[in-house]
């Protein structure tokens, strides 16, 4: 039996409410056209940082600026947690759409925003390139906590509005032995341009690259409308 932290079995359970999206042409083509621009230049992932120790108390002391749904002294607990620390802390490498040309970023957005409820700009995504050793552990994402790292100048939904934080991930490769990604209660199978959506605080996930090959992801968040 897995070993899940008390406070994630307390707060949300354990749910498997992920769904498997199947992307329009129009998606599929923005996506490809992300991969096809990042391996053409020989893009440089840059290995994640390590997650600051200070990290809880930033989010406090920026309570306006992280807008998070949960009680400090939740937030705190969970951030601090050590578990979720070092889940963060492990070894994965990203690319962020700021790196990439504006006009390939505003039509990959407008082509997720045709195709999933998304409040008018308000979404960002992220590259991530697993080498074989690579792995984050299994995690919930806080709520609302990534929201400070959209562009500035991003359309946000209007304070006190209630949303979903929404995540997808879609594969740039088919799977290959040795490469595990876990949503909810089990591991998923997948091939190239599968898109698995949840929401970021509603489902574990975390995965594993040690097979010989590396793998990409590209990595959407958004929110979206409540109801
Ligand atoms: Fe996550």
């Amino acid at each position: 039996m897995l070993n899940w932290t008390r406070y994630q079995e307390r707060t949300y359970g354990i749910h498997n409410k992920y769904e498997k999206v199947k992307l329009t042409p129009e998606f599929h083509h923005a996506c490809a056209k992300v991969m096809d621009h990042v391996i053409k230049n020989n893009m440089e992932f840059e290995p994640r940082p390590l997650m600051p120790h200070d990290y809880a108390e930033t989010i406090l002391n920026n309570a306006e600026r992280f807008n998070y749904k949960l009680k400090d002294k939740k937030v705190v607990g969970w951030l601090n947690d050590s578990k979720y620390l070092r889940s963060m802390s492990l070894p994965i490498r990203i690319l962020y759409d700021r790196d990439l040309p504006e006009d390939l970023v505003k039509d990959t957005k407008s082509a997720l925003e045709k195709q999933e409820n998304v409040y008018r700009h308000a979404t960002y995504f992220n590259i991530i390139k697993m080498e074989p050793g690579d792995q984050i552990m299994l995690h919930y994402d806080p709520k609302s906590v990534y929201l400070p790292a959209w562009p500035i100048g991003n359309e946000l939904p209007g304070q006190g509005t209630e949303y979903i934080d929404m995540r997808a991930f879609v594969y740039m490769n088919d799977r290959q032995p040795g490469q595990v990604s876990w949503l909810g209660k089990s591991d998923i199978d997948y091939k190239a341009y599968d898109m698995f959506k949840f929401e970021v605080d509603k489902v574990y996930h975390g995965t594993a690259n040690f097979g010989y090959d590396d793998r990409y992801m590209i990595s959407f968040s958004w929110a979206e409308p409540l109801g």
